[in-house]
Parts: C-alpha cells; sequence; structure tokens
C-alpha cells in the first residue's frame, strides 16, 4: 500500500479479514461447503496435557478401547455383517499422537481380524518405519469394520452405522493427527465430496484440536509408485507438526 492509496478506513483488522476470507475462498474453490471444526463436539474429558496421572489413563483408554470392541463383537447394525469372517476393530498404541484410518478391511484383513496386514498393509507399515516409529506406536483404524464384498467402497448406510464407533476409538485415544489413508476416509472424516489429490498436503483442524491430514491410499500406491514422493512430503508434515508439538 502506498501513501497515496492510504484509506482511514483500513484499519489493522482488514488484511487479517481478507487472509480469512481468502482461506475460506479456497476451501470454497476445493468443495469443502461445512468446516466441521467444533461442529458436535464430543470431547467431554479434559485435554491429556493436563491429566495428572498419565499411566493410570493409558490404562483406562485400552480398558475402554477393549470394552468398545467387546460391544462391538457381535455387530449386525448394517449388511457387511454377514459377509464377514472377523470384524477388524483396530489396534495399536491406546494413546498414540498419531492415528491412521483407513477405508475398511480387505481379505487379508478380514481373515485374520487386524488391519491393514495384506500388501497395501505391509507398505503402510514400511511407511510408519520410515517415520522412526513402530506400528504399536500409532493406532491403526478404519472407516468400516467389516469388510465390503468384492472391496467395494463401503456404501453411505455402512458408513453411517459404522462411524460412531470410529468416532469414539478417536475420542478414547485422543491423537493429535489422523492421517486419512485414501478419499473415503477423508471424506467421510471430512465431510467432503472434494477429491484427495486437491487436498492432500495440508493438515486440516478437524474437532477438538484434532488435525487431520489426507494422504493416498497404500493401495493407490502399489498402482501408482510414482505418487510415493507426494505421500512422503506428508509424512514429512506430519513428522513436523508432531516434533513442534513437542517442543512447544
Ligand atoms: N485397506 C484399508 O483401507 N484398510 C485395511 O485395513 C486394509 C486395506
Ligand atoms: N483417490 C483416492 O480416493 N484415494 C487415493 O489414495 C488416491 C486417489
Amino acid at each position: 500500500m502506498t501513501f497515496e492509496t492510504y484509506d482511514s478506513s483500513m484499519d489493522v483488522l482488514t488484511p487479517l479479514l481478507k487472509g480469512y476470507l481468502d482461506a475460506l475462498h479456497f476451501l470454497e474453490q476445493v468443495g469443502i461447503e461445512t468446516l466441521p471444526i467444533r461442529k458436535e463436539p464430543f470431547m467431554t474429558k479434559q485435554p491429556r496435557s493436563i491429566s495428572p496421572e498419565p499411566m493410570k489413563k493409558r490404562e483406562n483408554a485400552a480398558r475402554s478401547l477393549n470394552e468398545l470392541e467387546e460391544r462391538l463383537k457381535n455387530c449386525s447394525r448394517c449388511k457387511l455383517a454377514k459377509g464377514r469372517t472377523h470384524l477388524v476393530f483396530g489396534e495399536g498404541n491406546p494413546q498414540a499422537e498419531l492415528m491412521f484410518v483407513g477405508e475398511g478391511p480387505g481379505r487379508d484383513e478380514d481373515l485374520q481380524g487386524r488391519p491393514f496386514v495384506g500388501r497395501a498393509g505391509q507398505l503402510l507399515t514400511r511407511i510408519i518405519s520410515a517415520m522412526n516409529r513402530k506400528r504399536s506406536d500409532v493406532y491403526i483404524a478404519n472407516i468400516v469394520k467389516c469388510r465390503p464384498p468384492n472391496n467395494r467402497n463401503p456404501e453411505p448406510d455402512e458408513v453411517k452405522a459404522c462411524m460412531p464407533f470410529l468416532l469414539k476409538q478417536i475420542e478414547i485415544v485422543r491423537p493429535k493427527v489422523i492421517c486419512a489413508l485414501g478419499g473415503v476416509a477423508f471424506q467421510n472424516l471430512m465431510e467432503t465430496k472434494a477429491p484427495i489429490s486437491k487436498l492432500r498436503g495440508n493438515l486440516y483442524p478437524w474437532r477438538e484440536g484434532i488435525y487431520l491430514i489426507p494422504t493416498f491410499h497404500p493401495a493407490f500406491l502399489l498402482r501408482n509408485p510414482a505418487k510415493k514422493r507426494e505421500v512422503w512430503e506428508d509424512v514429512q508434515k506430519i513428522m513436523a507438526f508432531l516434533k513442534g508439538e513437542k517442543q512447544s
């Protein structure tokens, strides 16, 4: 702004508002029509950082996850139930700072009852190692807990039936970052129809201080190995974010 164009009505708030509107405009352009931040708060507990008894909390979290899994064991809330060998609840550190969410169990996962153990899962395990972490450091779950026939995408009624359980898992684990693997995971968590290719590369504030970052699904990477570079960029963003959180 030059002296000539200075307008006294342009106070300090104007550039801030403009930046905010630009950001909203960008989100609108890429297809985000609603901002889910704090739309339906689900946390009732205090933030983890002020918990006086971390060990006890860890046991509580593990117990709560076990109880939730127990409650889900004989689930028949949607039509995927009748085709399953095993329900795939999820697994990992009950207090993980990083959580991965996939789409739904595939054949290997259905047979073993564990998430991401097939070929795509092995690639996910390598991605986690590249982040200097073990699978047991993170928490891994899916949008739907039972295998869709022929690995088709989960249908809206199936997602609707299963989502409360994923949200409960997130509430218990309370990660700092959720990495959504692929479009189905991201679109359902973020409630958007925007393609993942447009949205990856950023961390989005999700709910209650938890950030969400989309990246390509490892099964997609098996078919498109050139995209691994972009996933590596996303992974570095996650690591930098978690490191920054520790320092602050
Ligand atoms: N693909 C997924 O989305 N989830 C799994 O658990 C395995 C493969
Ligand atoms: N589209 C998706 O839905 N997922 C991917 O991982 C890549 C493209």
